[in-house]
């Protein structure tokens, strides 16, 4: 069942996080639907704009829709993830989508708060909710490109003034986590100590972190033995997820570690099996390992177990 991100997050405010997971292709979809039903999870299904033109956007939307038709007991959001304005439309227009984004993270302030503004507007008058960011994470996004001294944490003067300006429903704040498998240079640094100052200007309203992908070093380790080369790669800790939860976030977006999922299973299983050329056995071990890892994430998250409580939530 595809619910609005604004119903999942008042079941979860202050309580537990919600994973939001990119997908691209069937295999994922699968590993998703599975892993989150048996983790008894609500969960949201993230679309980049890259993955919307890597499979088509008609085609993500068949697959999205045959996987709530296999798994009826599913309650889950179907979001766009980092949004250009004119995405965002395409998205509101299509009638498909439960949630947008918009990151005009990296315009000025007054841009940021124009183009978030129409964006909201466009969504609310066709029942849609909208994600926008303030502050800038380290990495590579979609559109843009933010080297980790460029990376701007975000203002919690300026949040109460970004929210009741543009009218968006959550809001993805920067607190040092940022884009991809190399997030840390040094030792993690996650910023809670702005996280609890920007609660304190929002009580109550939903925060979203992004680049939050923990990086298992034992899946970096296997990459690499299996012929892969990331050395140096680092990410958050996912002990420090309920904490960020109690602090106001609702939404938790991991994309980089299914990536490594993929990577570490197609990477050992081609080493250990030269002969075989079929994708159908690899494809298997993958989507049980994936939505092995999407039940692991969930239990971090504190999502896992929810989903009964929050079918009572909605009905
Ligand atoms: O934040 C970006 C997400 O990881 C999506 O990545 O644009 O390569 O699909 P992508
Ligand atoms: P990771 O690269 O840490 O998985 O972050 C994903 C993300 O923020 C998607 O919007
Ligand atoms: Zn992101």
């Amino acid at each position: 069942m595809i619910v609005t991100t604004k119903k999942l997050f008042e079941h979860a405010y202050g309580k537990y996080a919600i994973g939001a997971y990119n997908i691209n292709n069937a295999e994922q979809i699968i590993g998703l639907f599975k892993g989150n039903i048996k983790s008894q999870a609500p969960f949201i299904v993230q679309i980049s704009k890259g993955a919307r033109s890597y499979t088509s956007t008609i085609m993500l939307e068949g697959l999205i829709r045959s996987a709530d038709a296999m798994f009826p007991e599913a309650i889950f959001a179907v979001h766009l993830d980092h949004g250009d304005e004119k995405t965002c439309y395409d998205c509101i227009e299509s009638g498909f989508y439960s949630s947008v984004m918009i990151d005009a993270s990296s315009e000025s302030y007054e841009e940021n708060v124009a183009i978030s503004k129409r964006v909201a507007d466009a969504a609310h008058a066709k029942g849609l909710v909208v994600e926008a960011e303030l502050g800038q994470l380290g990495g590579v996004e979609e559109h843009v490109s933010v080297s980790e001294s460029d990376a701007k944490l975000t203002d919690p003067d300026a949040v109460k003034d970004f929210v009741g300006k543009t009218g968006v429903d959550s809001l993805a704040v920067a607190i040092g986590t940022s884009h991809g498998a190399f997030k840390f240079s040094g030792s993690q640094s996650l910023h809670f100590d702005v996280l609890a100052e920007i609660q304190k200007r929002v009580p109550g309203f939903p925060l979203v972190m992004h680049g939050s992908s923990s990086v298992p070093q034992d899946e970096v380790e296997r990459i690499n033995a299996a012929g892969g080369n990331l050395k140096g790669a680092k990410g958050v800790d996912d002990n420090q997820f309920k904490r960020a939860a109690e602090l106001g976030v609702t939404k938790i977006n991991i994309d980089t570690d299914g990536r490594l999922v993929w990577t570490r299973v197609h990477r050992e299983y081609f080493l250990q099996h030269p002969e075989n050329f079929d994708l159908r056995p690899v494809g298997k071990v993958f989507m049980e390992e994936y939505a092995n890892f999407i039940a692991a994430k969930n239990e971090k998250l504190g999502s896992a177990g929810q989903l009964e409580d929050v079918r009572k939530f909605l009905s």
